[in-house]
């Protein structure tokens, strides 16, 4: 039995000539026991006809025709909701373009927009299209949000020329649903609990010390964790990253060390997984000034003290079956100063960046990280988008069970 089986899978198709290809991957789908609903846009309708695609699917074909019924108007809510997961195939470069900004003008750009569930874009266009510097920005754009680009072949292309830009094969496509679906559920029965972002320590009633984590590795963490079936705790320090809403997601906000330190001590019993990714503040201020502190023409000292370290704390408590992973951001040292860090907090595992590799640390949406474990074995990755980092992160910890 395929994995496919009931499940319910919503293809939108936009205009070029590879939607002839489309109807194939239909019947390959209801061929594997999915339900398959159809949203196309109006160019679309000039490659493929609405009657083949609603006789492969078996069901009502979506699309801007419809616009005159009010049903349609909130249609795109209830066929997002349906959805297990969303193909669009052929993906123009005007539908990644659309998507990649948030732009929603028609039937499928407003469905796509409304979709909570993994998306996946099987982008087909001329060579010289998918070359160009903005469509390959808006693709890492989408990987970057955790969308799934089934990327283009080499191959005759309809306009007369070969190169890269044919649609991916039908068996590719059905390939790599199967592996969407088939990844998604081992996490499951895990509780994992993530720490993210900056702290905050107070200084007086307006001003403050942190740093330049922006939270992006740990909110990819949480989303891939919950894509793959877990119930994910992020306790997330100040962050201005959007948070995709999830049942699965428990939002723990906080702003300094001590609540965050309090917040994962609370959720560290109940955890199968800790991760702490969060740039904790090392120091506090010893007395928070009450009001403002007035200007003065003189050297203003703060006293400082230590924070708690949280990922020490819960190395100290951590049970045989927990397992418990800390990152190391260093800027010498790197290799030498992570393994001591993975001995001294009684971790798992350690991510290891270094603030010397381009692309690598705060505010970026990439990372490069290497994993080390307690056997001393070294995992080096090379620079990819932070969603994708949090798949191979994910892919060591499935190691341990
Ligand atoms: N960490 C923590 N609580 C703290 C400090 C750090 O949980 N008070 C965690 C971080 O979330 C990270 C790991 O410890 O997973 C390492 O943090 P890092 O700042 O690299 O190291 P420190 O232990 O603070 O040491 P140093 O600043 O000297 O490098």
């Amino acid at each position: 039995m395929s994995n496919l089986e009931g499940k319910n899978i919503l293809i939108g198709i936009s205009g070029g000539i590879a939607a002839y290809k489309t109807p194939l991957l239909i019947r390959q789908l209801v061929k594997r026991g999915c339900n398959v609903k159809v949203v196309v846009t109006k160019n679309a309708l000039e490659f493929v006809t609405p009657i083949v695609l609603q006789t492969l699917s078996g069901n009502k074909v979506y699309s801007d025709m419809f616009e005159q019924y009010t049903e349609v108007t909130t249609e795109h809510i209830s066929l997002s909701a349906w959805a297990d997961c969303m193909i669009v195939a052929p993906a123009t470069a005007n539908i990644i373009a659309k998507y990649a900004n948030g732009l929603a003008d028609d039937a499928l750009s407003t469905v796509l927009l409304a979709c909570q569930k993994q998306i996946i874009f099987c982008p087909a266009m001329n060579t010289a299209m998918y070359f160009n510097k903005a469509v390959q920005r808006n693709l890492e754009q989408l990987r970057q949000d955790g969308t799934i680009i089934v990327d283009s072949d080499e191959g005759f292309l309809a306009c007369g020329t070969s190169g890269k830009g044919r649609m991916a094969n039908v068996e590719e496509i059905v390939k790599q649903i199967e592996d969407y679906f088939s990844l998604k559920k081992d996490f499951q029965t895990k509780t994992i609990t993530i720490t993210a972002g900056p702290t905050r320590e107070k200084i007086d009633s307006v001003r403050f010390i942190s740093n330049n984590s922006s939270g992006k590795m740990g909110i990819c963490l949480a989303e891939e964790f919950i894509e793959r079936g877990a119930k994910v705790n992020l306790i997330l320090g100040p962050s201005a990253q959007p948070i995709p809403q999830n049942d699965s997601l428990n939002l723990i906000r906080v702003v300094s060390a001590d609540q965050m330190y309090n917040e994962a001590i609370k959720y560290a019993d109940s955890s199968d997984i800790i991760i702490c990714s969060a740039a904790v503040a090392d120091y506090t201020v010893k007395d928070i000034f009450e009001g403002k502190i007035k200007k003065k023409n003189d050297t203003l000292h703060l006293d400082l003290v230590p924070t708690k370290d949280i990922l020490k704390e819960l190395g100290k408590r951590k049970t045989s079956s927990q397992i418990l992973v800390g990152f190391a951001l260093e800027t010498d040292n790197e290799l030498e100063n992570a393994k001591k860090k993975l001995e001294s907090k009684n971790l798992d595992l350690i991510i290891l960046n270094s603030l010397r590799d381009f692309g690598a640390g705060f505010e970026v949406d990439t990372n490069k990280i290497t994993i080390l474990d307690r056997l001393g074995k070294e995992n080096n990755f090379s620079l990819k988008p932070k969603r994708e980092v949090a798949r191979d992160i994910a892919n060591t910890i499935k190691t341990f069970f």
